[in-house]
């Protein structure tokens, strides 16, 4: 298996929209690049900045270039029923209301021969992240599993960052389901706009750098900036039954 992740493109429209669009262009080209191909591309959540259909629209357009399957994952930008009709998907549930409601977009997939579940941690209208720790058990009957959500369930060190990470309660819930599930092989997220990694109930945790703009790295710091630093996508590859995760900064 081996399975691309871009994360946060914040595709937005006016002011940074042209950056924001060459940015997602950059990725797109340096995931086209990779040989071997990826089996699949994960986008790990932010595709929209502020939910327009416009930006949708520019988004899918650049996603359609690449011809392997590609999978997305909602984040707190997002708007649940924009993922929907943009990027359907066979079992995730209904449309609803919008980006104040709308059932969850989650759904399990298939990427070489590794079940890909795609969990929603968002909380529609809200930056922090939940979890429903029990629709990811359900999911988790298979050999190898690789599990994805926007939010860390883990701090990076830095508040403002922490502050709206997937929250205490679900990632305790987390931590023990991931103990009692060997079979799942690593957490990927996006959100932290940085890459970073840890261990959760035993398992490798790790978040994206963003494909946009980074977040600079100030541990303990209030507040945060935000940089056009070397942007960088991850390539996760299973090998002799373990995955590893590769962070490759994307050349402008
Ligand atoms: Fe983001
Ligand atoms: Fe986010």
């Amino acid at each position: 298996m081996i399975l691309a992740q871009l994360s946060d493109p914040h595709v937005r429209l006016g002011e940074g929209g042209a950056e924001s669009r060459e940015s997602l262009a950059a990725g797109v080209d340096a995931v086209l690049a990779l040989r071997p191909l990826p089996d699949a591309l994960l986008v790990s959540g932010d595709l929209a900045d502020t939910a327009a259909p416009e930006e949708y629209r520019i988004v899918h357009e650049q996603l359609a270039r690449l011809p392997m399957p590609v999978h997305v994952l909602g984040g707190n930008h997002d708007d649940r029923d924009a993922l929907r009709e943009w990027f359907p998907v066979a079992g995730a549930a209904a449309p609803g209301a919008g980006r104040a409601g709308g059932a969850e977009y989650r759904y399990a997939t298939e990427v070489g021969g590794v079940r890909l579940v795609v969990c929603d941690s968002t909380v529609p209208t809200r930056p922090e992240g939940r979890l429903d720790v029990e629709w990811l058990e359900a999911q988790l009957g298979a050999p190898a599993v690789v599990v994805a959500m926007h939010h860390p369930p883990f701090a990076v060190g830095m508040p403002a960052l922490d502050e709206i990470a997937l929250g205490a309660e679900d990632t305790a819930a987390l931590a023990a389901l991931l103990e009692r599930s060997p079979q799942v092989l690593r957490v990927i997220c996006g959100h932290t706009h940085r890459a970073a990694f840890t261990t959760l109930g035993g398992c490798g945790v790790f978040t994206c750098p963003g494909v946009h703009l980074t977040a600079r790295l100030e541990i303990g710091a209030p507040g945060y900036t935000v940089l056009a630093e070397p942007p960088a996508f991850a390539l996760h590859v299973m090998l002799d039954g373990t995955v590893t995760t590769h962070v490759q900064p994307i050349e402008r």
